[in-house]
C-alpha cells in the first residue's frame, strides 16, 4: 500500500495555488493570521500551510485582528490545549462579525475527533473550513472553494495517513530547520490521543529526506531538526533506520547540528547510541520520556519498558556519551496510579538526575484505553503530588549547570542574547542556552565558548 500522494494529485493542487493567486491577485493583497498549537510536527505543519498561502499571495499577520483568513492549526494532547483553541475561536466571533469576509478555518490534531468537529459545527457556526490531518496539502482546493463558493467545509478524510512530498514550505528560520522524517504513530500509549489523530507510521524515503536537507543546508541552515513522533523507528518499512538516516546526515559537508524529536525509550537501542556518539553532529542531549517510574504503571501506559529498562539505557548514554544532558517527560496521576506508584517515580527522578523535565497532570483522552480505567484519586490530590514532583526535581537541578563551567563547547550564535540585549545567544552542543560576549555579526556561525558562569537556566561564557 502506497502512502504518498499522487503526483497527479500534488499537481492539481499547485493548479489551484494558481488559482487563487489569480483572484488575489485583483484587489489589495489578502492578509492571513497562521496560529500554530502544540508540538514541533505542527509548527512544521504549520510552516507548511504558510508555505502554500505566499505562493497563493497571501501576506501574514501575527494577530487576527482585519485578516482575510484566519487558520487554527490545534493540538489534542491534553484538555487545556483544547481549552485554549476553543477560546480563541470564541474571541474571534466578534471579529467575524465586524469583517464578515474573514474566513475561518481548523486543522490539525483536534478536529481528527469527530466529538470536536460535532461541537465545532453546533456551537461555532462562524467557522468556515474544517480540515484534517490528511487534508492538509489540499488546502489550495479548499481556500479555491471558500473563495469561490462561500459554503461551510468539513473535510476529514479516512485512513491511516499520507505523505504529501513537494508541498511549498515557508520556514520560520533559515538557521534552524524542521525536517519530518516520518509521520503518526503505532505505539498506543494507553493515555495518548496521538495514534488516533495522526493515522499508522509511515516514513519519508531516506532520498526525499537527504535531499530536503542538502537544500536547507544550501540555503544557510545550521541546525536541522528531524521530526517525529517516534523517530527512533523511522524507516522500519523502508529497510532503513533511524541511524543509518544519522549517519548518512551526520556525512554531509559543512558544520551543523542534528537536532530530533521525540524518542520512545522501548526503540532507544545501544547501537542508536553508539552511533550518536560517533556522529560528531548530532546533539549531546537526549530527551527521553519516561512517563512513570513505577513498573506497575509502564504496563499499565502500554509503554513496553520497566524502570531497570529505562536505567540501562540511561547509563548506556552516561557510559558512551560524556557530558550528555537528559532530560524527561512526565505524567503525574494516572488512571490507578496509587500514592505508592508515584514515589516510584519520585526515586526514578533522584536516580537518574535529568537536568530538566516536563511534567504534567494526566489528561483524559476521549477513545483511549486509560479514559475507560477507573481514576479515583481527586485533581486536589494530583495536585499535591505535581508539586512534589516540581519540589523533588528542583532539588535535583539545582546546581545541575555548574558542570559546565570551566568547559569550552561549540556554540552556533543563534540572535541577540536572552539574558541581555547586548550579548549574542546560542546552545551547548547539550542544548543548554548560553549567552556571550560578541558582535552580531557572528549570528549564524559557529564559535567556541568558554563558560564561566551558571545560572539556573543559562550558561554565561566568552568566545575563546
Ligand atoms: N495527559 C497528560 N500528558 C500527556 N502526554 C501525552 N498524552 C498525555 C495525556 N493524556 C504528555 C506525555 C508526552 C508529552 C508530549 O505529553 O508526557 O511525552
Ligand atoms: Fe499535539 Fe500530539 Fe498533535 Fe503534536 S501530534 S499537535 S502533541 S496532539
Amino acid at each position: 500500500m502506497t502512502t504518498k500522494v499522487s503526483a497527479e494529485e500534488m499537481a492539481l493542487q499547485r493548479d489551484f495555488i494558481q488559482k487563487v493567486a489569480e483572484i488575489n491577485g485583483k484587489g489589495a493583497p489578502p492578509v492571513a493570521h497562521v496560529h500554530t498549537f502544540g508540538c514541533q510536527q505542527n509548527v512544521s505543519d504549520g510552516e507548511k500551510l504558510k508555505g502554500m498561502l505566499a505562493e497563493m499571495g497571501y501576506g501574514f499577520s501575527e494577530t487576527p485582528d482585519g485578516a482575510d483568513l484566519v487558520i487554527f492549526n490545534t493540538c489534542a494532547v491534553r484538555e487545556n490545549a483544547e481549552d485554549r483553541v476553543f477560546g480563541n475561536l470564541g474571541a474571534l466571533k466578534h471579529e467575524k462579525a465586524r469583517n464578515p469576509k474573514m474566513i475561518i478555518g481548523v486543522c490539525g490534531c483536534m478536529v481528527q475527533q469527530a466529538h470536536i468537529t460535532e461541537k465545532i459545527k453546533r456551537s461555532f457556526p462562524h467557522v468556515d473550513l474544517v480540515f484534517g490531518t490528511n487534508a492538509l496539502h489540499t488546502l489550495p482546493q479548499l481556500i479555491y472553494g471558500q473563495l469561490t463558493e462561500h459554503k461551510r467545509k468539513f473535510f476529514i478524510p479516512e485512513g491511516d495517513g499520507v505523505i504529501a512530498e513537494g508541498v511549498p514550505v515557508r520556514r520560520e528560520s533559515a538557521l534552524k530547520v524542521s525536517v519530518p522524517i516520518m509521520y503518526g504513530c503505532n505505539n498506543f500509549c494507553s493515555y495518548c490521543i496521538v495514534p488516533y489523530v495522526r493515522g499508522r507510521e509511515r516514513s519519508r524515503e531516506l532520498s526525499d529526506i537527504i535531499s530536503e536537507v542538502k537544500d536547507a543546508l544550501k540555503n544557510g541552515a545550521k541546525e536541522i531538526l528531524l521530526l517525529g513522533q517516534n523517530v527512533n523507528s523511522y524507516g522500519k518499512e523502508l529497510n532503513t533506520s533511524f541511524s543509518e538516516l544519522l549517519r548518512r546526515i551526520n556525512a554531509l559537508d559543512g558544520e551543523f547540528k542534528i537536532c530530533y524529536m521525540s524518542s520512545h525509550p522501548k526503540d532507544f537501542s545501544d547501537e542508536l547510541i553508539d552511533t550518536i556518539a560517533e556522529c560528531g553532529k548530532v546533539t549531546r542531549h537526549f530527551h527521553l520520556p519516561v512517563q512513570s517510574g513505577s513498573d506497575r504503571v509502564l504496563k499499565e501506559m502500554n509503554r513496553y519498558y520497566g524502570r531497570e529498562d529505562y536505567f540501562k539505557i540511561i547509563d548506556y548514554i552516561r557510559e558512551k556519551v560524556p557530558n550528555a544532558a537528559i532530560t524527561s517527560d512526565i505524567i503525574v496521576g494516572f488512571p490507578g496510579e496509587t500514592y505508592e506508584d508515584f514515589q516510584e517515580t519520585l526515586s526514578l527522578v533522584e536516580r537518574v538526575k535529568f537536568d530538566s523535565l516536563f511534567t504534567f497532570i494526566y489528561s483524559s483522552r476521549k477513545g483511549t484505553k486509560a479514559a475507560s480505567l477507573p481514576d479515583p484519586i481527586s485533581a486536589e490530590e494530583k495536585g499535591r503530588w505535581f508539586r512534589e514532583l516540581l519540589d523533588v526535581q528542583e532539588k535535583m537541578g539545582e546546581n545541575a549547570y555548574s558542570r559546565y563551567v570551566g568547559g569550552t563547547f561549540r556554540v552556533l550564535c543563534e540572535g541577540v542574547g536572552r539574558t541581555d540585549s547586548a550579548l549574542l545567544t546560542g546552545k551547548t552542543p547539550q542544548d543548554v542556552i548560553v549567552d556571550f560576549e560578541g558582535d552580531k555579526s557572528l549570528i549564524g556561525q559557529f564559535v567556541n565558548v568558554k563558560i564561566e558562569k551558571a545560572l539556573n537556566w543559562a550558561l554565561i561564557g566568552k568566545i575563546v
